[in-house]
């Protein structure tokens, strides 16, 4: 059964998210708690059940694959995965890609574009030392910069993702745009999702981004440019400041109607919407079915993706979305 995977509401999945692991070498304060526990091991898919996974979706029509987390590149043996996953490119895959939080990218960039990656898109909130380390608890903004220089220089295009915190990152976000255009780097603002529980108040915190977009362009010439990367965001070009920025806003403007993604857990879930709890486990059907087993599963699958998210972040007493963190749906 070579055909497309079709959900019940017409929409064409071509973009697979692939979460390695649940874990993370940070906490950023918006996204885990400071006590979080993690996937025993037992439950994680082996990097070769990975790679037979990603075969049956390319054989379905996936032609975008991006590797998430937790952090992908603190698992052991990614780049080999990237390596089995790339022989796919140019033959039914389009594109194999990843997030990252950077902090390993100095000693990793090289492997990965030796697999046929071309670009990844790395977290980054804050350039400010103190900020960052805030942020994410305990980390060093130095060795991410560090990690960013290497991808550019091992020939990746990079993507900074900052999450947009109000009264955190809002006055760096011009900064960053400047700092991105001379870089030559894609800034990609994100609006604040109500995933899981953490440890502050998502309302305090949340920016909408068409408040930030009016505000640029009033200082700026704003471009929109009707091309994308695959992905969620809306892209518009800063003129004078020779930068791209894309917009990711759940909130203020849904774009579910167009969704062609799904995400598969470390542990072997098929999620079928971020914002839901509809979900299939693969890892069973890996482990003893074989490839008809699994057809049939995504199958299944099709008919129970939503057409939509329903978050909501204006309302404090209201709970998150799922209980689940993004770092175990992999964003
Ligand atoms: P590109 O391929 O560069 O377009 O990347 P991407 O935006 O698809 O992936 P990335 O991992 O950089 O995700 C950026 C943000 O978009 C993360 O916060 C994701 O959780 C969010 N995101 C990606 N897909 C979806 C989606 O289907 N729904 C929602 N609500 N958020 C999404
Ligand atoms: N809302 C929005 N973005 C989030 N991220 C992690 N948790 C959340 C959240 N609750 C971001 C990370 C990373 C991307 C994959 O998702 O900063 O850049
Ligand atoms: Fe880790 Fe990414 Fe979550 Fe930060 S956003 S804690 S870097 S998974």
């Amino acid at each position: 059964d070579a055909s497309p995977l079709i959900d019940g509401f017409g929409r064409t999945i071509t973009y697979l998210r692939i979460s390695v692991t649940d874990r993370c070498d940070l906490r950023c304060r918006y996204c885990m708690s400071e006590a979080m526990t993690f996937l025993p091991r037992s439950q994680v898919l082996t990097l070769e059940e990975i790679a037979q996974l990603s075969d049956a979706f390319i054989a379905r029509g996936v032609r975008k694959i991006r590797l998430t987390g937790g952090e992908p590149l603190i698992r052991r043996g990614v780049p080999e995965l990237a390596r089995m996953i790339g022989r796919h490119i140019g033959h039914g895959l389009d594109e194999l890609t990843l997030t990252t939080n950077g902090t390993q990218l100095a000693k990793q960039a090289g492997g990965l574009v030796a697999a046929g990656v071309r670009r990844v898109n790395v977290s980054l909130d804050t350039r400010d030392p103190d900020k960052f380390r805030h942020v994410t608890r305990w980390g060093d903004v130095a060795v991410v910069l560090d990690g960013i220089a290497a991808a550019k220089a091992a020939g990746l295009k990079v993507k900074i993702n900052m999450v947009a915190l109000n009264g955190f990152n809002d006055q760096e976000i011009e900064p960053m745009l400047r700092w991105c255009g001379a870089e030559g780097h894609h800034l990609t603002l994100i609006e604040t999702m109500p995933l899981g529980s953490i440890d502050e108040d998502r309302v305090d915190r949340y920016l909408p981004l068409d408040r930030v977009r009016a505000d640029l362009a009033e200082r700026y010439t704003l471009r929109d440019i009707a091309e994308t990367s695959g992905g969620p965001a809306r892209y518009t070009i800063v003129e004078e400041l020779g930068a791209k920025l894309g917009l990711i806003t759940p909130l203020t403007h849904n774009f579910c109607s167009t969704c062609n993604r799904v995400r598969v857990t470390a542990s072997g879930s098929l999620f079928m919407c971020l914002g839901h709890e509809d979900k299939v486990d693969l890892r069973g059907a890996l482990r003893t079915g074989g490839r008809a087993a699994l057809d049939e599963l995504l199958d299944r699958a099709m008919r129970l993706k939503p057409l939509r998210h329903a978050f909501e972040i204006a309302d404090r007493e209201a709970a998150p979305a799922t209980s689940r963190h993004m770092s175990v749906t992999g964003g």
